[in-house]
């Protein structure tokens, strides 16, 4: 009788904000986000000048959480999420602690992409999903192992979530996805007619 471990494994958190609270923070972030990138002309000029479709506040405002109150109730409820990841993946945080460091309005227009990119410096990244419509792009995960593969044959087209070298999650409204920040991913081509909405975080280990 043989024995077959799942050794390395990549863990990918889900979970879905519900209930009111849930759903006073999509409708007060998705009127948050708009009326920011709105305003926000800093952020308007960095994304036309570094290509970027669509706009992010990633170079220009750092502040969302102090400044905005919806923003800091995310905040808090991702905290959560993030604890009970690390407990998952077993970090010993070692009397520190994983901190919020950074977060950031996306919204991708119709046609929109964002490329294959990790997150430098921090440890856990994540997306809580404010506006997702019908044919907007999933998250796209790449198997970290990807570069050493080398002669390794291709997987089956119906090979199981775990042995594929990419996942595609799709979110809903009110999803929240973590990952170790090391994991490359992308998000491939808005093919819906409206804007994806959504925010992204990392948390660093301080
Ligand atoms: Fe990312």
């Amino acid at each position: 009788m043989a024995t077959i471990d799942s050794l390395f494994v990549t863990k990918v958190y889900r979970a879905e904000i519900t209930g009111a609270k849930g759903e006073r923070l999509l409708h007060e972030l998705e009127t948050a986000c708009l009326s920011i990138a709105e305003d926000d002309t800093a952020g308007q000029r960095w994304c036309a000048k570094n290509g970027y479709p669509g706009y992010t506040s990633y170079a220009s405002l750092d502040d969302l959480p102090w400044r905005i109150p919806v923003f800091a109730d995310l905040a808090k409820a991702l905290d959560s999420h993030v604890a009970a990841f690390a407990k998952e993946v077993d970090f010993d945080l070692g009397g520190r602690k994983l901190v919020l460091d950074s977060l950031w309005i996306n919204i991708l227009p119709p046609g929109g992409i964002h490329t294959s990119h990790i997150h430098p410096h921090s440890v856990v990244s994540g997306t809580y999903y404010v506006t997702v419509p019908d044919g907007a792009g999933a998250l796209k995960l790449e198997d970290p192992r990807l570069g050493f593969m080398m002669a390794a044959p291709p997987r089956r087209a119906k090979a199981k979530p775990e042995s594929r070298p990419f996942v595609y999650l799709a979110p809903s409204p009110g999803t929240v996805i973590l990952w170790e920040s090391w994991l490359r991913h992308e998000v491939p081509i808005n093919e819906a007619e409206t804007n994806r909405i959504s925010v992204s975080f990392n948390y660093a280990w301080r």
